[in-house]
């Protein structure tokens, strides 16, 4: 396992991700366990791993332990949780955010963004934010997209087994939604991603959520939970939503192009 070498500085934001170098070379974005944020771990290393089999862009990820020793020689680090894990995401550098950019004219993954946006959907993330989606400048007003920060899918970073059975059902109000429909070149990609997603073989939804590191705090039951609620999101939900999305978000922005 990577060892942590130097620490960077503290990022921006509720989660207080830390910037460190790790032994392989690399700078990590790191995020610990935080009272008040029980789910954000949890819910990261779950977006992560779904992710990364839906090829969704996401920056490659890890569980990593911080020694003791290496936090309290840190201010910053000192103050935080003690849990054994803690939750990397690789630092991908030289990229603005969605709030950051005036002309986007192309985006050179475009055929991730359906993927994107149904991933979404199906964990119930409501934090897609401008600021949560990372873009990378590959040439003039061209970009390269990354999505991170999935610390609030199901709902929040700090739901409740109960919370799980009352997810929001409807379309998510995300501008950056809007500006990736923009780049979709075909509605049919919203049916092959659902198709995607309802494969995904369920012994593998569940090796995930049981991997979740014990000292993280999630009980027996919601570990369920997560399972059963994606189970049923993908294919009782899902397919509403997506012609839902098809109907509200794509098309209005499409209608014009013939
Ligand atoms: N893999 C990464 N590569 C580059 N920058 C990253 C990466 N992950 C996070 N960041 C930067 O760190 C900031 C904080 O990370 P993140 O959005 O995951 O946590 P947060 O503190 O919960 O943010 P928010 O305030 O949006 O809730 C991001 O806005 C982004 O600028
Ligand atoms: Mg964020």
């Amino acid at each position: 396992m990577i060892q942590p070498t130097v620490y960077q500085k503290k990022l921006e934001g509720k989660s207080n991700a830390h910037l460190i170098t790790f032994s392989d070379g690399k700078d990590y974005v790191v995020k610990y366990f935080q009272p008040g944020f029980e789910k954000s771990l949890p819910n990261e290393w779950v977006a992560y791993c779904l992710a990364r089999y839906l090829g969704l862009p996401i920056p490659y990820a890890q569980l990593v332990e911080i020694p003791q020793d290496f936090s309290s020689q840190v201010p910053e680090l000192a103050q935080m949780g003690h849990t054994n894990f803690q939750f990397a995401s690789l630092y991908v550098p030289d990229c603005v955010d969605a709030h950051q950019v005036s002309n986007v004219s192309k985006i050179i993954n475009h055929q991730s963004l359906a993927g994107i946006i149904l991933f979404d959907y199906w964990l119930c993330n409501g934090d897609r934010t401008r600021k949560n989606i990372l873009l990378h400048e590959e040439n003039l007003n061209s970009y390269q997209l990354w999505v991170i920060d999935h610390a609030e899918i199901f709902g929040s970073y700090n739901w409740l087994q109960h919370d799980l059975e009352m997810l929001p059902i409807g379309i998510l109000k995300s501008a950056t939604h809007k500006l990736m429909a923009l780049f979709i070149e075909d509605e049919k990609q919203f049916t092959e991603q659902l198709e995607l997603i309802q494969t995904m073989p369920i012994l593998l939804i569940e090796e995930i959520v049981a991997l979740i590191p014990d000292d993280w705090g999630v009980s027996m039951e919601e570990k369920k939970g997560m399972v059963t609620t994606l189970l049923s999101r993908r294919k009782n939900i899902l397919p509403k939503l997506v012609q839902k999305v098809i109907q509200s978000v794509y098309r209005p922005l499409h209608q014009n192009q013939g």
